[in-house]
């Protein structure tokens, strides 16, 4: 048996955790594999009634299950920032999820990509560090002192923080900052899974050309790290990798993000594979309790409307269930997908004509089909 909460969020997270849930008990159905789910209203609805973010009941209940299953949030009747760092940010952090796994590759003939281009990239963002830290602010009025000679002055000036700026002589800052320790486990899962992956290189992407002293330390790390393991690394930066996952992706196999260059580049890394609809992720503590999740947001744009796709949960289920310890019933869930993939039975995101159930339906079946 495995104890899973679940927390649709908010636009198509609800949408999509619903099929994504269908799916996982049809194929833990198939194994004789109970599911306990335990359901949580987490969101903007509820904070837009209670004031309630991610409390202290939320992560006591997450924490006596195995796994988190996740939608997505973010609503805009509440101020960017709010709901995305006091849940989801708040929750990669207070379970110490340092990994956040996003798999990317071909799906044929869906991908854009020109050519049978074959690519299989697992990137590992660092989940907890970097600009996502939430060191900012603004320093009031301080134009004076801060357009002399910015880096000597900032230690000397009397640091004047607020939240938020009304004159022209204010300057908002967000610091890039991680630590060595952060860097140093989060190379050595990098390394790690290339071994037992059988990839013969890690990746590191950064902008150590301009940020010298946070990607300065990063580099030193992954050298150190590469030595110790015995595998390459490879150095690219963030710019250059932007370029090279559209034009050669096949180059790749395992690479390793700081936190906000893994935000951005695993979009287009769902991009090339075949849309925002088709990219899961995993945020991973290896210890601890783990959280599944589409990469994509709660896409206002479509929700309530049947559009959504929802492979990219269906897939962030299989992670979770390879994760919990059955990597077969996960194979079983890719295995339906890719085959609903090839009938076209798709969501319009992907040349379809399916709605969000039918298409989760579709996958439900083959499950069964697969008996
Ligand atoms: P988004 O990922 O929600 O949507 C981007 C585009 O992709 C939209 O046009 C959307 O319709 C489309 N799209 C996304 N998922 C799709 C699916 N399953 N099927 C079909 N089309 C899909 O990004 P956004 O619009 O920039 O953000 C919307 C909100 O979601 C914001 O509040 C943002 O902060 C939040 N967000 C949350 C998460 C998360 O919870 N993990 C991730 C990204 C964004
Ligand atoms: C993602 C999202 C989040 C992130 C936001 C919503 C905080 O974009 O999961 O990719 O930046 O990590
Ligand atoms: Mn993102």
């Amino acid at each position: 048996m495995f104890k899973v909460a679940v927390a649709p969020g908010d636009g198509i997270g609800k949408e999509v955790i619903a099929e994504g849930v269908k799916v996982l008990q049809a194929a833990c159905g198939t194994e004789h594999v109970e599911l306990q789910l335990e359901y949580m209203d987490l969101g903007s609805d509820r904070y837009l009634r209670t004031g309630e973010l991610l409390t202290d009941d939320d992560i006591a209940l997450m924490k006596r299950n195995q796994a988190v299953y996740f939608g997505a949030i973010g609503d805009p009747r509440v101020a960017p920032g709010i709901l995305e760092k006091g849940i989801l940010i708040k929750m990669r952090t207070t379970f110490d999820q340092y990994i956040n796994m996003r798999p990317s590759k071909a799906w044929h003939p869906y991908t854009p990509l020109k050519g049978e281009k074959n690519f299989d990239i697992i990137f590992l963002r660092e989940n907890t560090e970097d600009f996502y830290m939430g060191a900012g602010g603004v320093l009031k009025g301080r134009s004076d002192a801060v357009d002399l000679e910015l880096k000597r002055k900032l230690y000397d000036i009397d640091l004047t923080l607020s939240s938020s700026s009304t004159s022209a002589d204010d300057y908002a800052f967000e610091i890039g900052m991680m630590s060595r320790r952060g860097i140093e486990r989060f190379a050595d899962y990098s390394f790690e899974l290339a071994k037992k992956m059988g990839r013969p290189k890690v990746t590191a992407v950064d902008k150590a050309n301009v940020c010298t002293s946070l990607y300065g330390m990063w580099r030193e790390v992954f050298s150190q790290k590469s030595k110790e393991h015995g595998i390459p690394v490879e150095y690219m930066y963030v710019d250059a990798m932007a370029m090279a996952l559209v034009r050669a992706p096949e180059r790749f196999g395992i690479v390793a993000c700081p936190n906000m260059f893994g935000d951005i580049l695993t979009d287009i890394g769902a991009e090339i594979m075949g849309g925002l609809g088709v990219a899961a992720s995993g945020n991973i503590n290896p210890n601890g309790v783990s959280m599944f999740e589409p990469v994509h947001g709660s896409a206002p744009d479509i929700a309530g409307q049947g559009k959504a796709n929802p492979i990219a949960a269906i897939l962030a289920g299989k992670m979770m269930i390879d994760q919990l310890g059955r990597p077969d019933i996960g194979k079983l869930i890719e295995w339906a997908v890719k085959m609903a993939m090839k009938q076209k039975m798709v969501t319009p995101d992907m040349g379809g004509a399916l709605t969000t159930k039918q298409a989760g339906d579709a996958i439900v079946d083959l499950v069964r089909s697969a008996q």
